[in-house]
């Protein structure tokens, strides 16, 4: 994939549109028990080939959303890290989250560090966005880590009102950022 293909890159990674052909790797992505291992259940692929349609419809809606992320070196599609717009009900919302999925085997190299500074800067700054919010089941400290590391202050726990018919995951975390604490 040609680099100007990307609306933005971070130094290793860069962030772009879905395309159809991102349907198999995020569709193996998806199935992963592990990469899933925080949510309800696994994704099909007819779930899969949904989410990228609203994944697209949200860019249109909005002028961003959660990107497809490639490693900038290999061309390789690695998962998605982004913006989004929440409306689910509670005290914090409606919101612009950060959010992140990335496939097992780009963990642990300092990818979602890297690729969600570079999203909290492309939404702080082109964006003009104020504030950023990010949500995580109370289990998943891995994501919950990535909120620490890029500057986010926790806020509370709540229970996210659309997973209250799974009360294993119903109990999240919230963290924010405002835009005047951003890189200080
Ligand atoms: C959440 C998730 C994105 C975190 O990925 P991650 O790779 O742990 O996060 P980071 O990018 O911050 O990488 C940190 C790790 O990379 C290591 N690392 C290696 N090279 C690095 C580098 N150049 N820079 C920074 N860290 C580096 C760090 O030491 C750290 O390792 P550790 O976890 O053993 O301490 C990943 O676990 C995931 O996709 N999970 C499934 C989906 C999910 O739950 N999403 C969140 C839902 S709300």
């Amino acid at each position: 994939m040609e680099k100007n293909r990307y609306i933005f890159s971070s130094e290793r990674l860069g962030f772009r549109s879905w395309e159809n052909e991102d349907l198999e790797e995020f569709a193996k992505l998806n199935s992963d028990e592990d990469v899933m291992e925080h949510f309800p259940k696994t994704l099909s692929n007819k779930e899969v080939v949904e989410l990228i349609v609203k994944l697209k419809d949200h860019f249109v809606e909005n002028g961003f959303t959660y990107y497809a992320v490639d490693i900038l070196e290999t061309n390789e599609f690695i998962g998605m890290i982004g913006l989004a717009a929440q409306k689910y009900i509670t005290k914090f919302t409606p919101a612009i989250d950060i959010g992140w999925r990335l496939k097992r085997s780009a963990w642990g190299k300092g990818y979602a560090t890297e690729g969600a500074k570079r999203c909290l800067d492309y939404g702080f700054s082109e964006l003009g966005l104020n504030k950023i919010v990010s949500v995580t089941t109370i289990k998943n400290t891995k994501s919950e880590n990535v909120m620490k590391k890029i500057g986010m202050t926790k806020k509370g726990e709540f229970n996210h009102p659309e997973l209250a018919d799974y009360p294993e995951y119903e109990k999240h975390v919230c963290y924010e950022i405002v835009k005047s604490e951003y890189g200080s």
